[in-house]
């Protein structure tokens, strides 16, 4: 009835025959990666305006003229449907003085944004197109005149820009890498659907909402998973591929004779995938979330949550079944979200305390560690 993702010819990631925790060891790191303002603003020039960010579910863009804001660390971004059908990113930055000229977050059928300011017009590129009373100005100023560029694509239904620019970035695919390119690719997430989106304000670094995701240790205490889910969760396999992405597959102890069986992770595990540095894929058979903790400054967050499901016949009985036991999960799924927003809170307070120093990770909390280094490595460039 709906898509059911299975493993077909992808890799076995699960079972006697696999590594489950990388040869990787127990570490320590320095809390400062959290707080340190200097090392945020290397961050914004050398990691966030070089690498993919998720900026919108393609279906929010759909028809010519449609268009999306998108704002991380301090840039503004317009992301518009062309009449061809591609998409073009640039940056919301009026280059007459500088204000934003698109002052809405989304809209449909677009031909031109007007700056509220003096009235510049804009194509759906970000090219100035029109000047009021343009006799005053050298026309030197205004030769060729557009906001910058941002790199734009497309892929598993998502958009995602890169801040360096069309000529600059390296292709989203070869970002994403191979392994995750086929393994989540099982998924078919072009084909889904939005069923929600959630928003959370959170006052820590979106590092530390990432770390949350490179780790399972905290499920059976934050989130009261149950002992025979504990149990199972020790044989997750853990993953660093690609340089700087990472994939996990967590056993669901429901499971644990069919997965013996056939060692289908795709039908029988909780498969994760994180596409350096903030967007995280946590799939399940039959739905996905996606967490993607923004970066507004070094230590505040817009949190985004979302829940895509597979699309169908809303009048077939079937349909409206899955979509009940969909919408079910959804809701306790945020719940368990608002365990993870509440340790935020109890970080909040620790922030500037002496007594605060360092992490101290275990062998199951190696994607933390690699994460932070593979930071550390982008920032000395
Ligand atoms: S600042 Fe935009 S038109 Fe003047
Ligand atoms: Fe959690």
């Amino acid at each position: 009835m709906v898509h059911v993702p299975t493993r077909g010819d992808v890799p076995v990631r699960l079972g006697p025959s696999i590594q489950n925790v990388p040869d990787y060891g127990p570490s320590v790191m320095s809390r400062t990666a959290y707080t340190d303002p200097v090392q945020f603003e290397l961050e914004r020039e050398k990691v966030l305006n070089t690498t993919w960010l998720l900026a919108a579910r393609s279906e929010q863009v759909r028809g010519a003229g449609d268009w999306i804001s998108f704002e991380s660390h301090g840039e503004t971004i317009v992301i518009a449907r062309q009449p061809d059908g591609s998409l073009a990113a640039f940056h919301n930055v009026c280059m007459h003085r500088g204000p934003s000229f698109v002052t809405e977050w989304q809209g449909c059928g677009a031909t031109q944004f007007t700056c509220p300011y003096h009235g510049w017009t804009y194509d759906l590129t970000g090219k100035v197109k029109g000047v009021p009373e343009r006799i005053d100005f050298d026309p030197e100023h205004l030769k060729g005149l557009r906001s910058p560029q941002v790199a734009v694509d497309e892929w598993g239904g998502w958009v995602w820009v890169n801040l360096a620019g069309p000529d600059r970035a390296p292709s989203l695919t070869s970002w994403i890498g191979d392994e995750i390119l086929i393994d989540l690719g099982r998924y078919d997430m072009d084909d889904m659907v939005l069923l929600d989106v959630l928003e959370w304000d959170v006052p820590v670094s979106y590092k530390a909402v990432v770390d949350g995701f490179n780790e399972i240790y905290h499920t059976g205490e934050l989130h009261h998973v149950g002992t025979e889910w504990t149990k199972s969760a020790r044989d997750t396999s853990f993953w660093m591929v690609n340089d700087h992405n990472y994939m996990c597959f967590v056993p669901r102890h429901q499971h644990r004779d069919q997965l013996a069986h056939e060692w289908d992770h795709h039908k029988w595990a909780i498969c994760h995938y994180v596409v350096f540095p903030n967007t995280v894929f946590n799939c399940n058979p039959e739905h996905i979330q996606v967490f993607n903790p923004i970066p507004i400054d070094v230590d505040r967050t817009r949190f985004l949550c979302w829940e895509i499901i597979y699309p169908g016949d809303d009048d077939d009985p079937r349909y409206q079944d899955y979509k009940a036991r969909m919408q079910a999960h959804w809701d306790r799924l945020k719940v368990v979200v608002g365990e993870d927003i509440d340790i935020y809170q109890q970080l909040k307070r620790t922030k500037r305390s002496s007594a605060y120093t360092q992490n101290i990770l275990n062998e199951r909390e190696c994607k933390i560690a690699h994460y932070h280094e593979t930071m550390a490595r982008m920032i000395r460039g």
